[in-house]
């Protein structure tokens, strides 16, 4: 990612492309992508596929030749890794142009599911087509980016809080946590609904799930939320030149009805 701080606010999921297969740098870029060690030190792997060679559709896409698939072992935290680890990968392949939007539900699951080689303990929580955003949306992407209203977010002070979560945290108090905590509420999310709760504490960061879905087959889609979250506030934060590690050590903190603690974003 480079310093632009322009990505925060300009990346939107892309569900209509151009048509155009991606070009052998970008191909090779991706191919070669190594996303940073994901925090749950559970193995997540990347693939690049061909859509005709795989018979791969979804239908909510046009004009994509490649998808990026994922899976990993269904071990403890696996969707918070996928979604750290792939939330970077995307946000990679869109600081080169190329556009991504994850997919849980709307693709040919079994055909990717052979594509990606998966074992029987192993889960491909998501896929992503790979390409070039078209000049102009599809018209039922439109609608559904209405109907889900994907241009909006919940207000900040809904979803992050300082010292814990009676108090509210106020955006012009969140000082060099204001840009990363505006990276987390612009992240994409399931169904765009935000699991995401966060907690100040000094120079550190707890991050919380809010569950709003059911458990699926493939596991706490909106624990794989919480680790696109991570990404988002670990790249803004190094933009700020905040350097941190993430760390499993819960503060312990009351929280509100289904919400659960995940990691801490501890500055080095
Ligand atoms: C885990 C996950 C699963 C998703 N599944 C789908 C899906 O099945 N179909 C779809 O059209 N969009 C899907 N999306 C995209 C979201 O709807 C989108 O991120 C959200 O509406 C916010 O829009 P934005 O990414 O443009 O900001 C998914 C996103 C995530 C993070």
């Amino acid at each position: 990612m480079d310093a632009n701080k322009d990505w925060i606010r300009s990346r939107k999921s892309v569900r209509t492309f151009d048509g155009r297969a991606l070009s052998e740098t970008d191909m090779q870029a991706l191919a070669a992508y190594e996303a940073p060690a994901d925090p749950f030190g559970v193995p997540v792997t990347l693939r690049l596929l061909n859509a005709q060679e795989h018979g791969l559709t979804s239908p909510v896409i046009v004009g994509a030749q490649t998808y990026w698939g994922v899976k990993a072992p269904r071990a403890p935290y696996f969707e918070a890794a996928v979604g750290y680890v792939f939330e970077n990968a995307c946000l990679f392949a869109f600081n080169r142009g190329v556009g991504t939007v994850m997919l849980a539900a709307s693709l040919n699951r079994s055909a990717f599911e052979k594509a990606m080689d998966l074992q029987p303990d192993e889960v491909m929580p998501v896929a992503s087509p790979v390409g070039y955003p078209a000049a102009k949306r599809s018209l039922r992407e439109t609608l559904m980016r209405k109907g889900i209203r994907a241009d909006e977010r919940k207000p900040f002070e809904s979803l992050f809080f300082q010292g814990g979560f009676d108090q509210p945290l106020d955006p012009a108090q969140a000082g060099v946590w204001a840009d990363p905590l505006e990276a987390v509420r612009w992240a994409p999310s399931a169904a765009n609904g935000q699991p995401w709760r966060l907690v100040l504490e000094a120079d550190r960061v707890h991050f919380y799930e809010t569950r709003t879905m059911k458990e699926s087959p493939l596991g706490d889609i909106q624990l794989l939320d919480v680790g696109i979250a991570m990404a988002h506030l670990e790249l803004a934060a190094a933009q700020q030149g905040l350097t941190g590690v993430f760390t499993v050590a819960d503060p312990g903190l009351p929280t509100p009805e289904n919400t659960r603690y995940v990691i801490t974003f501890a500055q080095a």
